[in-house]
């Protein structure tokens, strides 16, 4: 959770920020590399009769390629507030903010030579000591038009640049991966899978029972239960089923410190889905971004939440796409976001049946009485918990193999298994122990 509201940049955070902000435009759509940004600082002296005062200057300079200096002042200008322009000799504009920005529009940049005897079109900007969020937008946004960026040429790259994960189909993720839970593959099956399988005959449905054309499919499903019960999993494995890229959507790739940045990324997030088209999008610990709205809400949390809101209502359910939210918590969600789901699913902690099968996933060889003795031992653990016992029983052993104390033939037999369990429970006594 974030408290910070950050509006001024130090010259440090305002040059991290410009150049990672940038990094994506940098390739044109000929796949050309555009030019670099510089930032750098100096010092202003500042002579009084008395003393010496040194102020650090913000600098930012670029070449722009292709510039339409007019529509680019009158963007500055609006994106600035009120703004004070001197035309100079050899064709160079500068264009003064009241908060202290100076952008020059330089016609004739020699300090840009380069190749051949022509000099280059470039723009410099200067501040004193720190620059506002808002300003850096305005950089980035001169850049683009300095250099003839398109918006959103390919939104997998622009997505993977915020951090989103986008999985390709894989078809290793099959439902046997996932042990026991039938009632939940079979609600899947039913409310997920058979609607973007077969789009075509619930859309005819809606053609004929619907004054105004739309869908009767679900477009947004809650997961919900405890860590480490399949959640994640089944989303793969659903984005494998119906043969559609899962776009994983992590908390971080949202939540910033910035004033005013994490509803930008989460809406550039859903643009960016939506461009890919027939997507499953999965956006994980979604009671981050929408805790209920009483109580002490951070006033950037509700703003979020508004966001998400409103994306989700324009969420389009085209042929494959399906948004999953999940959470630990479903108690804390907001009304108004619970609403919008169409259906929620609850993963609980596996019952002994199923923690018998998923034993039976991680540690086959194993028969059926051994598998059991292992279920009755493991009550209250998830099936992460249990594929990390699994993964410890057979580290001891690849151990035990390397002291030449077990022939490297055999695999690890049910006291292995026995023993991975007794050390994690009497790790998480000890750790209560000592919390307490
Ligand atoms: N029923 C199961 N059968 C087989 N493996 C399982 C099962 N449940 C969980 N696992 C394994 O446990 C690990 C964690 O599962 P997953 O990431 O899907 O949990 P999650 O519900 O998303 O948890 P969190 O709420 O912490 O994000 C995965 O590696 C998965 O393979
Ligand atoms: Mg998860």
């Amino acid at each position: 959770m974030y408290v910070n509201v950050k509006l001024s940049n130090t010259y440090h955070e305002a040059k991290d920020k410009i150049l990672k902000e940038i990094e994506p435009y940098r390739i044109s759509s000929e796949g050309e590399l555009l030019p670099e940004v510089e930032v750098t600082t100096m010092k202003k002296e500042w002579k009084s009769a008395l003393s010496k005062t040194y102020d650090d200057i913000i600098n930012i300079k670029f070449r722009a390629l292709n510039p339409d200096f007019y529509n680019m002042l009158k963007y500055s200008s609006g994106m600035l507030g009120d703004v004070n322009i001197k035309k100079r000799m050899f064709g160079s504009l500068i264009l003064e903010s009241n908060s202290g920005l100076k952008i020059v529009f330089d016609e004739n940049d020699f300090a840009f030579k380069g190749e051949g005897i022509y000099a280059n079109k470039s723009i410099q900007i200067s501040k004193d000591k720190s620059i506002d969020d808002s300003e850096i937008e305005a950089i980035i946004e001169l850049y683009k038009m300095g250099n003839s960026v398109q918006e959103i040429k390919n939104p997998e790259y622009e997505l993977m640049m915020d951090g989103v994960k986008v999985y390709k189909p894989n078809k290793m993720f099959s439902w046997d991966y996932l042990a026991g839970y039938q009632d939940i593959k079979d609600a899947i099956r039913d409310t997920i899978i058979l609607p973007l399988k077969n789009s075509k005959v619930f859309d005819d449905i809606t053609k004929g029972t619907r004054k105004k054309v739309e869908s009767n499919r679900p477009k947004a499903v809650l997961f919900e239960g405890p860590p480490g019960t399949g959640k994640t999993t089944s989303a793969r494995i659903i984005a494998g089923d119906i043969n559609a890229p899962l776009v994983y959507v992590p908390l971080e790739s949202i939540m910033t410190k910035w004033y005013g940045e994490s509803e930008r990324n989460l809406a550039r997030i859903f643009e960016n889905c939506k461009a890919m088209g027939n997507t499953v999008m999965f956006l994980d610990e979604i009671e981050s971004l929408g805790a209920s709205r009483d109580g002490n809400t951070h006033e950037a949390t509700r703003r979020v939440l508004s966001v998400l809101l409103r994306k989700i209502d324009g969420f389009e359910v085209n042929d494959k796409t399906i948004l999953i939210g999940a959470t630990n918590r479903k108690n804390d969600l907001d009304a108004a976001l619970l609403s919008r789901f169409d259906r929620s699913l609850y993963f609980r902690i596996p019952n002994d049946l199923e923690r018998k099968a998923i034993f039976g996933n991680y540690a086959k060889h194993l028969e059926n009485p051994e598998l059991e003795i292992l279920a009755s031992q493991s009550n209250n653990l998830s099936g992460r918990n249990i594929k990390d016992v699994c993964e410890d029983a057979e580290r001891r052993w690849a151990s035990k193999i390397i002291r030449k104390e077990v022939d490297k033939k055999e695999l690890p037999n049910t006291e292995e298994y026995i023993g991975a369990l007794k050390s994690r429970a009497s790790e998480i006594e000890f750790s209560k122990e000592v919390k307490s």
